[in-house]
């Protein structure tokens, strides 16, 4: 395989916050990078002007409404992928393998949780320019595993960190896999070492194989 006859490898990396996908995605694109592949290591919210949006929402700076964030999420995914100098889609076709630290299942879980979870499902999965991930990995972990883990944050930083709000995120999550039976969705018990659930992070990322679209 080559980088300039075969696509890239499209990864996402989902969990509640503090599960370890930060931590998980350094090791992976590092290990990635060591096979000679290159990355394209990547986030949402972006960096675009509607990830500033967001970012702004998320900190409390300024009030939207759950239908106002599902729209703004989607929106930046669209320019996301399509983007073409720092889109997904780019990357992808020049060969590179695509990390992202969050995808649609998050608007699926967070804002489906908080609106009506249909119409977020139906923008995001009928909508042409946002592409189907090759692999999602879930990093599942408990809401107060995770709470203890970002204690340290700055406790302004979000407004989605509280434990009652992580395990209705949490169960979201599980609604989403039950409904998207169809996906490469693989489930990692987060609470383990970070070096157990790299090992399982790499066979499952060893074992993908591309399809030409
Ligand atoms: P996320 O990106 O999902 O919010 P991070 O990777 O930033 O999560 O991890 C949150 C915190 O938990 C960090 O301080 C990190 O060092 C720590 N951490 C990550 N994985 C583990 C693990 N398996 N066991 C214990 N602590 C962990
Ligand atoms: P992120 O920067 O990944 O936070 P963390 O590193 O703590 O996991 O994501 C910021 C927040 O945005 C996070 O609380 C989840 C939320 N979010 C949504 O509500 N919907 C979405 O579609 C996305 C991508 C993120």
């Amino acid at each position: 395989m080559t980088a300039e006859s075969t696509r890239g490898r499209f990864i996402v990396f989902e969990g509640i916050d503090g599960a370890g996908k930060t931590t998980q995605i350094e090791l992976l694109e590092t290990y990635l990078r060591e096979r000679g592949r290159k990355v394209f290591r990547t986030a949402e919210p972006t960096d675009s002007t509607i990830g500033r949006m967001l970012r702004d929402a998320l900190s409390g700076t300024v009030s939207r409404t759950a239908c106002e964030l599902a729209a703004l999420f989607t929106l930046d995914r669209v320019s996301h992928n399509v983007d073409p100098e720092n889109g997904i889609g780019q990357a992808l076709a020049r060969g590179m393998d695509v990390i992202c630290d969050r995808y649609y299942y998050s608007t699926l879980a967070y804002q489906g949780s908080e609106t009506d979870a249909k119409w977020v499902r139906d923008m995001n999965l009928n909508c042409p320019e946002i592409r189907r991930p090759d692999l999602c990995v879930f990093l599942d972990l408990s809401p107060e595993e995770s709470m203890a883990r970002i204690s340290h944050r700055n406790a302004s930083r979000e407004i989605f960190e509280t434990r009652e709000r992580l395990e209705r995120v949490r169960a979201q999550f599980y609604r989403v896999w039950d409904e998207l039976p169809d996906e490469n969705v693989q489930i990692a018990d987060a609470a383990r070492s970070i070096e157990e659930i790299q090992t399982d992070i790499r066979r499952m990322v060893d074992r993908l194989t591309v399809n030409e679209t």
